[in-house]
């Protein structure tokens, strides 16, 4: 999304908690952007404060909250401490940011904040529960800051994308769930509608086809069959039959 906001014209502050210089490094050499980069923790509040100190500096009006982790399993599996820096990140930081953020958007008359929420915010998620309902906030949220500022000249749009080819799955160690397995939409693509939908001050998108179809999935389903559905994709999967790699049984 960096890149995408970069070749069109956009300064770009980056921030993440590491790899930051090699991402700036990369901006610089395939974009003419100004471009910054920061890295902090956003999981803690002293990250999002820095975060925010620097965006003011900078004269930062759009901002892409999209920094997510996923933590999978068993929900008594998975340790605690996992679950609630999911939470710190995913949940406490872009309520943080966009309460620092919002009134100097407004104070500017304009302002473009956009919130990478997912389409499984859609159904609950057995195995990946506090993921989903993380992404289910986000999209509540989003939409009811959107609503809160109609007529200020600040938009709020929510990103909707399904399973994405993103170094994601490999860090919440998903890779041979049924969804770690399956084929994923294109990084580039899902970048370039967003910000298309960021640029238009879009409510929601769902990022490509299979993202549109999930969410139609789950307008239909009742919310028992949308979590026994939904949390197929995170159950273990087996590799399709033509993998070199695949052996005889199903993985984990
Ligand atoms: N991939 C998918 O299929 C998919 C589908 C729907 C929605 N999403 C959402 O898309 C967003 C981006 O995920 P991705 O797929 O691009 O996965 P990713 O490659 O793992 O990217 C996650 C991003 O969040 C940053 N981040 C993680 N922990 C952080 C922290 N504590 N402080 C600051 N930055 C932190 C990472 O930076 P570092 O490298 O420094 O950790 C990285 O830039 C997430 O919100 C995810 O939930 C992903």
């Amino acid at each position: 999304m960096a890149r995408e906001l970069a070749q069109r014209g956009y300064g770009v502050l980056v921030v993440a908690e590491r790899g930051v210089d090699d991402a700036v490094r990369q901006l610089r050499e395939h974009t003419a952007a100004q471009v910054t980069g920061l890295e902090v923790d956003l999981a803690l509040p002293s990250g999002v404060e820095a975060a925010v100190a620097r965006a003011r500096d900078l004269g930062v009006r759009t901002f892409v909250l999209n920094a997510g982790v996923g933590v999978h399993g068993p929900f008594l599996h998975t340790p605690l401490q996992d679950e609630l820096r999911l939470v710190d990140l995913n949940v406490r930081s872009v309520v943080h940011l966009a309460h620092l953020v919002v009134p100097d958007l407004i104070a500017a008359g304009a302002g473009r904040i956009v919130v990478v929420s997912s389409i499984a915010a859609t159904m609950p998620a057995p195995l990946f529960s506090t993921y989903a309902a993380s992404k289910a906030f986000l999209r509540s949220f989003a939409w009811s800051l959107r609503g809160e500022l109609a007529g200020t000249g600040v938009t709020v749009t929510t990103i909707l994308p399904s399973g994405t080819r993103t170094p994601f799955f490999r860090a919440a160690k998903m890779e041979r769930t049924h969804i770690g397995r399956a084929p994923k939409a294109s990084p580039a693509m899902v970048a370039r509608r967003a910000v298309e939908a960021l640029q238009d001050g879009r409510a929601e998108v769902a990022t490509g086809l299979q993202a549109k179809a999930m969410v139609a999935i789950a307008r239909v389903l009742p919310q028992p069959a949308r979590a026994a559905f939904h949390g197929w994709f995170y159950a273990p999967g087996a590799p399709p039959p033509s993998s070199p790699s695949a052996p005889a049984t199903s993985s984990e």
